[in-house]
């Protein structure tokens, strides 16, 4: 990568970040002091600029509110207790977000614009990124449609934007999740796979309906038989049974995660066997009446590695003591420490600043 980025930085003149209480940081609640933002007009990408995070001015018939091609990324930043700044992966999620653009008939970003954009934006507000474990700075990436017209076409415009948001952990307290047998998240051929802001808009009324009777999220299965596993939504899914690390192979239906794979790597590394196959929740019940479905968590960037207490499917209600998840607890560990850099990167994951 050159560093041929030409950015306009204008930097705020009083950081808002004095006024932030580092003890309490939900989710995507708090921006830092900068943003970055660039326009593609003419077939290419321009106006690159970092600047004080401030309110976008967009017409009404924007035709990203009306049609949809909006996607966008998750990524994270951590500080070691030495100062020094790093981004986890930020590679994989560059290459993700290029696959989302190209589904959804938006332009790709270049490898300078995604990654040393996200540098220089992280270098100006680094301080903002939290110490504390189970805490660090969330990174997202966004691109959306910007012509103003209502024709149903891919629009010739684009706003790219990187925000920055300081977090603490996403879910404080082991999950229940419901296993979902009428809506579909995706189907083969559809946009399953990538990033973009529909996948997660139609999973709202299946999550606000499995939260009134008591579930964080659904656990989506296939469209045609609501029985193979795919994902949380918000986070990938895996199981150990008897031992073994079992996780729905990717398709175009479930999001490539960034964690699931790191996961994946860390658990060969010490000597877990891993599957990424097709399962089904008929599976997963049996394994449980039997008393081999050992933990149930699941991975991504905003969750790490979220533990689950409880599934439901149908009838059957399994219940976890997830304090014996020793494997889930064990690779969340080993992640937490190569993020903080408390153990050698031999992976080679952390990007520095
Ligand atoms: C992430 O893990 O970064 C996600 O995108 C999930 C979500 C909070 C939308």
């Amino acid at each position: 990568m050159t560093d041929v980025l030409d950015i306009n930085v204008s930097k705020i003149t009083a950081s808002k970040l004095k006024h932030l209480r580092q003890e309490d940081l939900p989710f995507g609640k708090y921006f830092t002091d900068h943003m970055l933002e660039a326009d593609f007009e003419n077939g290419e990408w321009r106006n690159i600029e970092i600047k004080p995070y401030q309110p976008l001015l967009i017409e009404p018939s924007n035709s990203a509110l009306h049609y949809g091609q909006a996607i966008f990324e998750g990524i994270k930043a951590f500080r070691n207790h030495d100062g020094e700044a790093y981004i986890f992966r930020p590679y994989e999620n560059f290459i993700r977000f290029n696959l989302s653009a190209q589904r959804m008939c938006m332009p790709e970003v270049s490898e300078e614009l995604f990654i040393e954009g996200m540098r220089r934006l992280i270098e100006i507000d680094k301080e903002w990124i939290p110490l504390k474990n189970d805490h660090s700075l969330y990174i997202r990436p966004l691109m959306f449609a910007t012509d103003s017209a209502l024709g149903v076409k891919p629009s010739e415009t684009y706003k790219f934007l990187i925000m920055l948001s300081p977090v603490g952990p996403f879910h404080a307290v082991p999950m229940k999740i419901a296993v979902e047998e009428h809506y579909t998240r995706a189907a083969p051929g559809g946009v399953g796979f990538s990033k973009n802001a529909g996948n997660y808009g139609g999973s709202m009324l299946p999550a606000m309906l499995a939260r009134k009777q008591g579930y964080d999220q659904v656990l989506w299965t296939d469209a045609f038989e609501h029985k193979w596993l795919q994902e949380v939504g918000m986070m990938n899914i895996g199981f150990i049974i008897n031992g073994v690390f079992i996780t729905p192979d990717l398709g175009d239906t479930i999001l490539n995660g960034v964690t699931r794979s790191s996961v994946i790597t860390i658990l060969q590394d010490i000597g877990i066997k891993t599957e990424e196959r097709r399962i089904s929740i008929d599976e997963v019940v049996e394994a449980y009446n039997k008393g081999t479905l050992n933990e149930v968590f699941g991975m991504g960037t905003a969750a790490v590695i979220s533990l689950i207490k409880e599934l439901k499917y149908k009838n059957t209600v399994m219940h976890f003591d997830t304090s014996n998840f020793t494997t889930a607890l064990k690779v969340k560990h080993k992640l937490n420490e190569i993020r903080h850099g408390l153990i050698k990167d031999k992976y080679g994951w952390m990007f520095k600043i």
